[in-house]
Parts: C-alpha cells; sequence; structure tokens
C-alpha cells in the first residue's frame, strides 16, 4: 500500500522529455541516464515509447534488464499493438508498469476523430483489460483532462478503476490550468469517482503558462501521491512540471506540508548536469535549484546578510542539492583515490573505463587551471565519463586567428576503428569555430549538417571551463547532440562536434574517411 505522507515521484525525461525537438538520446544514453535517476532515488522510470522506433524500444527493454530500483513504465496508445510492445519491452523489469493514454476531452475526441465519447470509453477499457493479462500494474491517462467534461472524466476515471487499472493519472496535456483550477479538478475527482481508494491518483502537468509545478502542487495538496515530472523540466513545448523544483518545495517546505519524497536531493544537480550534457540543452542560469545563479549573490546587501548568517537569504542549503561551493584541494598528487571519493561524493559511480578517462581530464585540466571547483568536475564526468565509446578522438586543434586574414585550422583524430590511425585535415572557415567544424567534418565524412551550436562558461574567472552544445542532423531528419567542455571553447567546440559526428557515425557504418588523410 502506498505510504499517504510521500509522494512518489515519477521521471518522464526519458518519455515526454525526450520528446521535445531536436532532442537525440541514443540508447546507451538513455540507459546512462536511467541509471542515474534510479540513483537520485525516483519511484518510476518511464522509458519510452516502445512502438515509436526500434531504438525506443531497445532502450526501453535494457533498461528494464539493467535498471534495478525504480519500477519501470514505457507508453502505449489504447491499442493492443502498443501495449504488446510495451510488456515486450518492460516485462524484464523487476517492477513494471504498462502506461496507456487515450484523450479524453470533447477536442480531442472530435479532432482526432476517435468517434463518440462512448467508444472512447470502451476503447479505454478494452485496452486496460488488456494490459492487465499481462501485468498487474496498469496507468491510465485520459489525455487532456484539463480541458475534459467533468462528468465524463469522472465516469472514465472510475470505468478504468473497474477494468483493473492501478493508478490514474490525470495530464494537463495543453498546460492550461490555473493552479486552483487544477487542485479543484483533483479534490473533485476524488469525491466524485466512487471506487477512487482502489487507485493511486498521479498528475501530470505541462508549463506552457508557466504553471506546471504550481499545478502539480495543488494536486498534492488536494490529495494526489504522485507526480510526474522530468529533470530540468524538459519536454514537449515548454516543457513538464520540473522534478528538482516539485522535490525541493517539498523538502524546503516539509513542516507544513507533511511530506516527503526517497530522492536523495545531493544527487539534483549532478543528474541535471548529465542531463544538460547529453540533451545539449542548457539549463538558464536563474532556474530555481539547477541555474548556475540558483545560489549567487551578487548584490552587496545579500553578499553582506549571507556572510552574517547564510539563512538571512537562503532557504536551502546549496549542498543539499549537490551544488557544494567548496574548491576541491584535490590536486593531481592527491592521487585516484581521493578523487574516486570526491566523484563519489558528487554522486557520480563510474566504471573502470570512465574513470580512467575522468582521471586523464582531470589531471589535465589541472594542470590547466588554478582551481577546480565541484562544478567543474561535474562538467568533466558528464563529458568523459560516456558509456558509448567513441570511434573517432580528437588528439590536436590549432587555431591561427586574429584581426586580419580568414582563421584556419588544423585538426588531428584518432580513429579507434582503424588501429588507432591519425587522420589529419586542415580548412579556414568565416570564424576560428567554423574552421575547426570544417577540418574535423573533411576528416569524418558523414551525412550530416550543423543546425545548432551553443556555447557558454560554466563558472567564472578568465580560466573558466567553456562548455559547447552542437545538434547535428542527417539527411533522413535525424537529430544528434554533441557535448564538450575545455578550459579553451574552440576546444570545447571542437570536442562537442567530434561528439556529435562519432553519434552520426555510429548510425552510418560505412563511414568514409578520405583517402591520403592519415598521417
Ligand atoms: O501530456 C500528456 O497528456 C501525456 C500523457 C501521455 C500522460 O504526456
Ligand atoms: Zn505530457
Amino acid at each position: 500500500m502506498p505510504d499517504n505522507d510521500r509522494v512518489y515521484i515519477f521521471d518522464t525525461t526519458l518519455r515526454d522529455g525526450e520528446q521535445a525537438p531536436g532532442f537525440a538520446l541514443n540508447v546507451a544514453e538513455k540507459v546512462e541516464i536511467a541509471h542515474q535517476l534510479a540513483r537520485l532515488g525516483v519511484d518510476v522510470v518511464e522509458a519510452g515509447f516502445p512502438i515509436s522506433s526500434p531504438g525506443d524500444f531497445e532502450a526501453c527493454q535494457r533498461i528494464a534488464r539493467e535498471v534495478e530500483g525504480p519500477t519501470i513504465t514505457a507508453l502505449a496508445r489504447a491499442v493492443p499493438q502498443d501495449i504488446d510492445a510495451v510488456w515486450n519491452a518492460i516485462k524484464d523489469a523487476q517492477r513494471r508498469q504498462i502506461h496507456i493514454v487515450l484523450s479524453v476531452s470533447d477536442i480531442h475526441i472530435d479532432k482526432k476523430g476517435l468517434g463518440t465519447r462512448q467508444q472512447v470509453l470502451e476503447k479505454g477499457i478494452a485496452a486496460v483489460e488488456y494490459a492487465r493479462q499481462f501485468c498487474d500494474q496498469v496507468e491510465y491517462s485520459p489525455e487532456d483532462a484539463g480541458r475534459a467534461d467533468r462528468d465524463y472524466l469522472y465516469e472514465t476515471v472510475e470505468a478504468m478503476i473497474e477494468a483493473g487499472a492501478t493508478v490514474i493519472n490525470i495530464p494537463d496535456t495543453t498546460g492550461y490550468t490555473l493552479p486552483w483550477e487544477f487542485g479543484g479538478l483533483i479534490g473533485d475527482v476524488m469525491r466524485h469517482v466512487r471506487n477512487v481508494g482502489n487507485a493511486i491518483i498521479s498528475v501530470h502537468c505541462h508549463n506552457d503558462l508557466g504553471l506546471a509545478v504550481a499545478n502539480s502542487l495543488a494536486a498534492i495538496d488536494a490529495g494526489a501521491r504522485r507526480v510526474e515530472c522530468t529533470v530540468n523540466g524538459i519536454g514537449e513545448r515548454a516543457g513538464n512540471a520540473s522534478l528538482e523544483e516539485l522535490v525541493m518545495i517539498l523538502k524546503t517546505r516539509e513542516k507544513l506540508l507533511g511530506l516527503k519524497t526517497a530522492v536523495d536531493t545531493r544527487l539534483l544537480a549532478p543528474t541535471s548536469r548529465l542531463i544538460e550534457a547529453r540533451t545539449g540543452m542548457h539549463v538558464q542560469a536563474n532556474k530555481a535549484i539547477v541555474g548556475a545563479n540558483a545560489f549567487a549573490h551578487a548584490s552587496g546587501i545579500h553578499q553582506d546578510g549571507v556572510l552574517k548568517d547564510k539563512l538571512t537569504y537562503e532557504i536551502m542549503r546549496p549542498e543539499d542539492v549537490g551544488v557544494a561551493d567548496t574548491r576541491i584541494v584535490l590536486s593531481p598528487r592527491s592521487g585516484r583515490h581521493a578523487f574516486r571519493h570526491r566523484l563519489k561524493e558528487l554522486g557520480y559511480e563510474l566504471d573502470e573505463a570512465a574513470f580512467g578517462r575522468a582521471w586523464d581530464a582531470f589531471l589535465l585540466l589541472a594542470d590547466k587551471k588554478k582551481e577546480v571547483t565541484d562544478r567543474d568536475l561535474q562538467t568533466l564526468v558528464a563529458d568523459e565519463a560516456r558509456l558509448v565509446p567513441e570511434r573517432f578522438k580528437l588528439d590536436l586543434v590549432q587555431v591561427i586567428s586574429g584581426t586580419s586574414g580568414r582563421p584556419m585550422a588544423t585538426v588531428r583524430v584518432r580513429d579507434a576503428e582503424r588501429d588507432g590511425e591519425m587522420l589529419e585535415d586542415a580548412a579556414v572557415g568565416d570564424g576560428p569555430v567554423d574552421a575547426v567544424c570544417k577540418a574535423i567534418a573533411r576528416i569524418i565524412d558523414v551525412d550530416s549538417e550543423l543546425v545548432d551550436f551553443s556555447v557558454r562558461a560554466v563558472t567564472g574567472g578568465i580560466d573558466a571551463m567553456g562548455e559547447a552544445s552542437v545538434r547535428v542532423r542527417n539527411s533522413a531528419g535525424q537529430i544528434f547532440s554533441g557535448h564538450g567542455a575545455d578550459t579553451d571553447i574552440i576546444v570545447a567546440s571542437a570536442k562537442a562536434y567530434c561528439n556529435a559526428l562519432n553519434k552520426v557515425a555510429a548510425e552510418q557504418p560505412a563511414v568514409s574517411v578520405p583517402a591520403g588523410s592519415g598521417v
């Protein structure tokens, strides 16, 4: 039986989050993120939408087989093929759940041509009964519940519980409702649905009006005990309710709300960093909880207050969300053991190969930077600890650029599939980054065009780590993201571009490498 003092966290970063335009996580990255979500302590991981692509199916299946702890679920429309795909993908999980979605609002039913309300109801019942033959945990989401006719919604919820749904998720699919309205809706569902006590009531709020977290909170206040959310609030359009905000609201205001989650809040910042790195979607600096400025005090009055007592302007301790402001005293002399220990404190448990890469990158960074902060370490780990082995590894970048003449770049790349052969080329460009990318593209000759590029400093100071994100698209329209970090932003950009092209190359087995480019 669920504990009524607990709010259960359902993470949909890998399904609704990944559904956002321009996102492109590969299977290994999804598995890596699912492991991190398990360490974070979420109760449910929605791994994907298996019918949508073979890659999504494979990711759901690997997550179900490899990730221990949370319930693993995946999404199906209310049709047998979708439900079969979900079941085949998740059946090996320790704990598993089938998630079914079907519209409930008149606007969806009419415009999507779903028939009459009665036909939709019957389709939903049949789907739940079908899913229950396989799995004893079935969630039903009446899509666009936020705009549905109330009586029809109550009738739907009651019928799905009767048919065997163990969780009813009320989505505000379009992010339309206001907090008191959505809280009222959940309260009304609790009051009007006769058998509501036989299911967990969950909510799923979108952020179109910036109210996803407020609406989820109002629903919790009205009795919902499960919330669907995503790390960094990523998702369709303006995104979903942000996991880190919800969790920290419940923790910071626990005395008032009397509710807990099972999330290890110290892993919020590292998890946020991982999602940023893998999706290429940067978190705005003033984002609550995980933004770069979330704990920065700039004004004199605030700084003065905080120096006297942190509580004057801080309602949470940065270390409680994994933003420790300590300058690490680790140096190369501290050794691998101390480095591993610090990473563990920051929430990273790396396998030997990933740890080796992170250590090598740390030695290089410690050489270039006076102070290596925890934030630098998080960036470095996200960059170097990839689970996906890369065929092409950047070995050298050299750029000539200045106020006159066109920038010129020379790049050398090691090709792991050709016994580490070195490939070198040079190019001129409109700017130094353009020249570097052109030189890389001459070496790693894959079907791709650059669609997005951004760069930013991770920490302050002249020796700050720079972080670059790129997205490239192949001619089939698939998007691949790349991420790179370095104290030199041109090198960070080169790493990010190489990372993206490696992903394209992995999808496109016969990558041609120009003859004569080997050195
Ligand atoms: O927004 C939505 O309605 C959804 C459902 C699948 C829950 O994502
Ligand atoms: Zn959604």
